[in-house]
């Protein structure tokens, strides 16, 4: 059942509440993108997401909290992390922290690390975790390897009657996951570029940020090389759009071989990466609805939310079909 938010918040909350008492799995929309939202501290409802998802069990999950003191309980929070919680919580932030051994998550939502991926969400979302009173694991709702749903019917079209219960708060406002973030060594790593741009996060930091360093070891999975994919391949940094293909384009200019395209998508026609940060998993979905085998794609600036952008599109232009041992970045 597709249930619309904003016609009754009150009342999807409290259906919301029981389903996750119940031990089932439920698809919450969150500023960022949907989830697909169990009881954290339950390791049956936890399992539960696995199978929906068709994720692997060693990939963890990201535990929503409404408020940093559901967070202290289950987690460390150090000094820094402390500072980048109290600026950008609630929001597109996620902090890899140390679990806190007096109150630890059931193995299976951390996948048995001794760190615990955390993240305070805005919204429909954290009302929903304040009123239940747990955590809630969450991993973006899609199944693994494909977009993620910025909208209710994105979550349908991929799980159809295995998630009963879908929360319609309409279309994400960001678009892009969560910026997942590890202080480490006196730094911060840059484990995921996301929702919130490590422009904004720096001056609150105050301390070097560096990209994620691989050592042999899987840290995010966002290092798996082909992840966010469409069925169509994408094709990145066109210039041009050729016969047969979609094209997704922003600002005013016109893309050479544009006119004889029957299917143009112009995430901002003004220009502005936010809008195509919010448009971008939705026109992928759209291309592959319309039955293209190749998407072109028009070069997206790096700064900012491109950052998340062209990690996304790198991803969904990669290689398909390798196993997550050999696709591991870094042994290709
Ligand atoms: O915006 C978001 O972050 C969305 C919404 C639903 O909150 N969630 C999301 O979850 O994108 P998911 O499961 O698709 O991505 C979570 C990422 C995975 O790459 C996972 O490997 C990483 O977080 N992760 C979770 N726990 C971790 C840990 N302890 N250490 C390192 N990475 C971790
Ligand atoms: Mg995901």
């Amino acid at each position: 059942m597709i249930m619309d938010v904003a016609a009754n918040e009150i009342q999807a909350i409290r259906l919301a509440a029981q389903a996750l008492e119940r031990g089932e799995v439920i698809a919450i929309p969150t500023e960022t993108v949907y989830g697909l939202a169990a009881d954290a501290t339950n390791e049956r409802a936890v399992v539960r997401i696995f199978e929906v998802k068709r994720r692997p069990s060693f990939n963890p999950l990201i535990c929503h909290c409404s408020d940093l003191d559901m967070v202290s309980e289950y987690a460390i929070l150090d000094p820094v992390s402390l500072r980048l919680a109290k600026a950008f919580w609630p929001g597109p932030m996620t902090l890899v922290l140390k679990s806190n051994p007096e109150h630890r998550l059931p193995s299976r939502t951390t996948a048995g690390l001794e760190t615990v991926a955390i993240r305070i969400p805005a919204g429909f979302s954290n009302e929903l975790i304040r009123s239940f009173g747990r955590p809630l694991a969450a991993p973006s709702a899609n199944i693994s390897g494909k977009v993620s749903a910025t909208a209710a019917a994105h979550v349908r079209d991929d799980f159809g009657d295995e998630v009963p219960l879908i929360l319609d708060g309409g279309p994400t406002e960001i678009g892009v996951e969560s910026t997942i973030l590890m202080v480490k060594d006196g730094g911060v790593e840059l484990l995921r570029p996301g929702g919130l741009p490590i422009e904004t996060l720096q001056p609150v930091a105050n301390v070097p940020i560096s990209a994620r360093t691989f050592e042999g070891r899987l840290l995010a999975p966002g290092m798996l090389k082909s992840h966010y994919a469409p069925r169509a391949t994408v094709r990145l940094e066109a210039t041009e759009v050729r016969r047969g293909e979609a094209l997704i384009k922003f600002g005013s200019d016109t893309v050479p071989g544009e006119a004889d395209c029957p299917h143009v998508f112009n995430l901002s026609p003004r220009g502005d990466l936010a809008e195509v940060a919010a448009a971008l998993y939705a026109a992928l979905k759209l291309a592959d609805e319309v039955g293209v085998s190749e998407i072109a794609i028009v070069p997206i600036p790096i700064s900012g939310l491109g950052l998340a952008i062209n990690d996304r599109l790198s991803r969904a232009a990669a290689p398909r079909g390798l196993s997550p041992d050999e696709a591991v970045l870094g042994r290709l």
